[in-house]
């Protein structure tokens, strides 16, 4: 048998083996072949092609109207754009709840379509069904609890989950079913930072983190939201590293100045 064309590839397996040793696990959305490339050289262990596509990709409120195709599209772009890092991508909402068969199938044209590695989905004990029929076709699964915005309607808002005691409980039930059921990882969203840490310690497999605080195995942030592309969204747990709104923004003012004023093309930009 010959090597992987790759052999540095980041696998589940890597995940595991970082959690053992304490390595935290660095992991960020991309949705296109461009970004995705950028952020794979600058060697990101996890690539997220999450359904949050649906909001910065297409400027829906919301998560929920993305759909499979739309989905197996942009994660195709990061497939190709990357050599590094382990592709995970989300699978849409309508497409694995209540139906563990219809679940299968939708992992499937993931994988199948799009050359990504892995799925995530959100839920706990109400997708285990779902989880484990994707698992039986060798598809590796992360979990994803706490804030689910695939929820928001039942939720009603996007502030803090599992503050209070019964909904902490179940969340921690859920991340122990998770890992019964041979998940990979769990995505903690937006809860308080001490329940997530224990969460993290009462698992074997890696937790990743937004809005979780640090005791967790690794973090994860959308990558519009971390490159300041977008103003308006402000949650405390975001850090910004760049403000590409001023950066692209200048950029385009300074050429729509320079057409106008016919600066450009100068001479030595044209045949
Ligand atoms: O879709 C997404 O970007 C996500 C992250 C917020 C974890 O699920």
């Amino acid at each position: 048998m010959s090597e992987p064309k790759d052999a540095r590839r980041v696998t589940t397996h890597v995940l595991q083996e970082m959690k053992a040793q304490g390595q935290p696990i660095a992991m960020l959305t991309a949705y296109d072949f461009s970004l995705a490339s950028l952020v794979d050289a600058a060697g990101i262990d996890v690539i997220l092609v999450g359904d949050s596509a649906s909001n910065v990709m297409a400027g829906h409120e919301t998560t929920l109207p993305i759909t499979l195709d739309q989905m197996i599209y942009h994660a195709s772009s990061v497939v190709r754009g990357c050599h590094r890092a382990l592709i995970v991508v989300d699978l849409p909402f309508g497409t694995y709840q209540g139906n563990s068969k219809g679940a299968l199938n939708s992992a499937i044209r993931i994988m199948k379509e799009s050359g990504a590695h892995a799925v995530k989905l959100e839920g706990g004990r109400e997708v285990i069904g779902s989880i484990e029929r994707i698992l039986t076709a060798g598809i590796p699964v992360m979990g994803h609890l706490g804030l689910t915005p695939q929820s928001i309607y039942k939720f009603g808002t996007y502030v803090v989950r599992a503050k209070e005691e019964a909904e902490a409980q179940r969340l921690r039930e859920d991340a122990k079913l998770l890992e019964q059921a041979g998940c990979f990882a769990i995505v903690l969203e937006k809860i308080p930072a001490a329940l997530a840490a224990e969460v993290a310690r009462s698992v074997s497999i890696p937790v990743i983190g937004i809005g979780a605080g640090g005791g967790v195995d690794g973090q994860v942030l959308v990558l519009h939201d971390m490159l300041g592309i977008n103003k308006a969204f402000n949650p405390r747990f975001l850090r910004r590293y760049a403000d590409l709104h001023g950066v692209i923004t200048g950029a385009v003012g300074r050429y729509l100045n320079d057409v106008r004023s016919r600066d450009f093309p100068s001479a030595d930009e044209q045949y």
